[in-house]
């Protein structure tokens, strides 16, 4: 794949504080490509010097071979940037706010409607095109504001957090929305503090923390480079866990841990056919077994073992849903 954008040696320093501490990389045309990191990791630092909103203290970035701070009018009708905060005139109208956008891109008088009404329909918000963006909901205002922020029809769109502070179903529209810009080949940047954003999104990650990148690659790379091993997850009936995990650990020198019914542990060689084994010694004591499976470890397990810091639920709307697990310092 093509590489669009050079990051090299980059450095944004604050007084004495870097915010972005050497930063490299290559985003190839066409991918998702997730910044996965905590508050303050230097995401939007790095996203606002790619567009040349901010300058660099030091360091290189081409986009599409254009040096970004020698030529930012061209770099804005190539990267759309969607900004963590939501930016649309609650005063005006949803067609209005995409109005006064599109002449920002001096988009032709002849053209603009045509750009409106189809941002509209991408936002599914054709319905609501007169009404104030005020009355709209969180998640109508943040549809809004990408096709906002995509209205000169760029080559690459740049997400900051896009899903921050969205409820479950919003955030999952988003992702689908994520997905058929990326179908219609547009390459994506997206910040996110989601470990199952990042997961299900993005072709690769850069984990960033402190300003560093610490790890580059798939989400499977990013996984297989903490381990070689997976996690073997049963699912049993409450009053045998004990006896399981005891099974696991005298028959097969497994430890394990527990949640409620659910116990894992980690295998580190042989994962299949332990799992093979241990489903006919589980059988043979006639143990219930709800569920058994074998999986990758996940970002999480990456990001702990990367950094040393721990991840909590944050976001308080079902704390056992995965997707609400955030990174946090
Ligand atoms: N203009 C500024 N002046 C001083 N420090 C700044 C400035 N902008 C950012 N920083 C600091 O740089 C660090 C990186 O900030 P940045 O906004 O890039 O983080 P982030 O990864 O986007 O975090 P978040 O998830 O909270 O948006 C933070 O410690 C922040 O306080
Ligand atoms: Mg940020």
């Amino acid at each position: 794949m093509k590489t669009i954008i050079e990051i090299r040696n980059l450095v944004k320093k604050f007084g004495d504080f870097s915010a972005v501490d050497n930063i490299n990389l290559d985003i190839k045309e066409g991918e998702i490509f997730g910044l996965l990191g905590p508050n303050g990791a230097g995401k939007t630092t790095t996203i606002s010097m790619i567009l040349g909103i901010v300058k660099p203290s030091s360091g290189k970035i081409l986009v599409y071979g254009i040096d970004n701070l020698k030529e930012r009018e061209k770099i804005k009708h190539i990267v759309g940037l969607m900004t963590q905060e939501t930016i649309v005139d609650s005063e005006l109208t949803a067609y209005q706010n995409l109005e006064i956008a599109g002449r920002l891109y001096h988009i032709s008088k002849n053209d603009i409607d045509a750009a409106i009404q189809l941002a509209l329909e991408e936002a599914e918000l054709t319905e609501f095109k007169d009404k104030k963006a005020g009355s709209f909901s969180g998640g109508m205002k943040r549809r809004l504001y990408l096709v906002k922020s995509m209205i000169q029809k760029p080559k690459v769109i740049i997400l900051d957090e896009p899903t921050t502070g969205l409820d479950i179903q919003n955030r999952t529209q988003m992702w689908t929305r994520i997905k058929e810009l990326n179908r219609k080949g547009i390459t994506t940047i997206l910040t996110t503090q989601y470990l199952e954003e990042a997961d299900q999104l993005c072709n690769r990650i850069a984990i960033i923390d402190h300003g560093k990148i610490i790890a580059l690659g798939t989400t499977s790379e990013l996984k297989k480079m903490i381990s070689k091993g997976q996690i073997l997850e049963i699912i049993t009936n409450k009053d045998s866990v004990s006896r399981i995990m005891d099974i696991l650990e005298s028959k097969f020198g497994l430890k394990s841990t527990a949640k409620e019914d659910k116990i894992e542990s980690f295998v580190e060689k042989d994962e299949v056919e332990t799992l093979s084994k241990v489903i006919n010694t589980i059988s043979k004591e006639k143990l219930p077994l709800i569920s058994i499976s074998l999986h990758l470890p996940t970002l999480d397990d990456v990001f702990i073992k990367l950094t040393g810091s721990s991840m909590r639920d944050t976001l308080g709307e079902n704390k056992s849903d995965r997707s609400s697990v955030m990174l946090k310092r």
